[in-house]
């Protein structure tokens, strides 16, 4: 079949996610053909920089050849097996592997295949604990507006991206919403965060969170946060003293912590997890995207003994978790998260990423000199660009100028694959990204952004 019959097809029979279709009524989908290392290669042999690292997963790069051999020699052994009454070798290996970048309290894995589903996991554990020790009050969830813990039901009851959730609210559970710690526009008041010196404030917007959790505290089963970078609701970096406080808070009135380490997970923020910044234990936390280096869909919920113990009991206590998913520790996936675990260690990721997490969140403020960049922020590997009308006032562009999607197109011309969150472009890079590429990618994002603001 050739190319053309090919787009013509999937104009004709597929529906993609977070797209509207009618936007490529007139233009073709971007059409990839293959992946190495850093790149994707489109059907004309154009190269692109992954510089969103595939929706945030690819961790060392396409094609890592160590996890390739992982999958090849596992497709030889066992593809797929329920995991109910079963196992298998993978998952005791992987558990074993993971404990090692975990604080011993975190010991018990139950696995799923999916962001929002090790999310979901979390919610629910908690719930049931609360219920099984005699709590029964406890059933609400506090987040952040401008959360994101993705896309069902569950997970976007506690989301704060209106954009995402508008159309469902009505079926979407009840929970306690907080206003973020989003320095650039802080909800306390804006002169308290000075977008090239920083913030100068004793972190008052902790004291809603605090107000919302006390004022709720015997109903309040958890309180569930993306450390340190809350990533669709527009990568916005938070303190960590924030981070700190929320784990003492919860502990002192007796709630639950669930850390969303789906996005931060496995070296993006410059350690192995977000929460090591800080040196924390939440009571959950939730891995997916880059387990298994991007290659394959793969979660995991971790959390205590205590919790666990919780639910162990005789099958008439009716204590059981009745969760499950078809492909729970699918033995491909999980050899994939194992390959990805064995480049970490053999390839001595973290510690060559110090050097060039320093370099990038240096280089990004060279794009500070743009009229329209109002915000530079970033950790780890990721940092993001507030595009604004009013660099002064901090004025957004209206929603209908789609600056954004400008920005996208403009990119694509330039070898960039950015997917901006409405106006907050950002680069989100997979760890093996070398100091000579983190130029060329953005003094690429700069030429783009200058023909952008060149056409308002
Ligand atoms: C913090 C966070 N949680 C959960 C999810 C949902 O993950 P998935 O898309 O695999 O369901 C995402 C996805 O972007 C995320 O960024």
């Amino acid at each position: 079949m050739d190319i053309k019959e090919l787009k013509r097809l999937d104009k004709e029979l597929i529906w993609h996610p977070y797209t509207q279709m009618k936007d490529f009524e007139k233009r073709d989908l971007l059409f990839v053909d293959r992946a190495r290392g850093i790149h994707l290669f489109d059907i004309d042999g154009k190269k692109y920089y992954d510089t969103i690292s595939s929706w945030w997963c690819i961790t060392h790069g396409h094609n890592h050849p160590v996890i390739r051999k992982h999958i090849k020699d596992q497709l030889e052994r066992l593809d797929q097996v329920h995991f109910a009454g079963t196992t298998h070798k993978g998952p005791i290996i992987l558990c074993k592997n993971l404990k090692e970048y975990l604080p011993g309290e975190l010991s018990k894995f139950f696995f799923s295949d999916n962001g929002s589903t090790a999310v979901e996991v979390a919610l629910k554990m908690s719930l049931q604990y609360f219920k099984q020790m005699g709590e029964e009050k406890r059933h609400l969830f506090v987040s952040l507006e401008r959360g994101y813990h993705g896309d069902t039901i569950g997970t976007m009851s506690l989301g704060g991206v209106p954009a995402f959730e508008g159309p469902f609210s009505e079926i979407t559970f009840k929970s306690i919403k907080v206003p973020p710690p989003y320095c650039y526009r802080c909800p306390i008041d804006y002169k308290n965060y000075d977008p090239e010196r920083g913030r100068k404030c004793s972190l008052e917007c902790f004291d809603l969170l605090e107000r919302a959790i006390k004022e709720n505290r015997e109903r309040i089963c958890a309180l569930v946060l993306e450390p340190l970078l809350m990533g669709a609701g527009g990568m916005i970096t938070y303190p960590k003293k924030y981070l700190k406080r929320a784990r003492d808070i919860t502990e002192e009135y007796g709630i639950h912590l669930i850390l969303d380490e789906v996005a931060t997970g496995f070296g993006r923020t410059g350690k192995m997890f977000a929460m090591d910044h800080v040196k924390i234990v939440p009571d959950f936390l939730c891995l997916s995207k880059g387990l298994t280096g991007g290659t394959l869909p793969l979660a995991v919920t971790v959390t205590k003994r205590e919790i666990f113990d919780a639910f162990y009991a005789d099958y008439s206590e009716g204590k059981t978790f009745f969760h499950g998913h078809t492909f729970t520790a699918n033995p491909i996936c999980v050899s994939s998260a194992l390959g990805s675990l064995e480049v970490f260690k053999e390839e001595n990721v973290l510690s060559k990423l110090r050097d060039r997490v320093q370099y990038l969140q240096e280089k990004k403020g060279e794009l500070f000199e743009l009229e329209i960049v109002g915000d530079i922020r970033g950790i780890g590997m990721v940092c993001a660009f507030e595009l604004v009308k009013d660099k002064g006032t901090r004025e957004p562009f209206p929603s209908k100028k789609r600056i954004g999607w400008q920005v996208y197109l403009a990119g694509l011309k330039r070898g960039l694959i950015l997917r901006p969150l409405s106006d907050v472009i950002y680069l989100f890079l997979p760890l093996c990204t070398k100091r000579e590429e983190i130029d060329d990618i953005i003094l690429r994002t700069k030429e783009t952004l200058k023909e952008v603001e060149k056409t308002l």
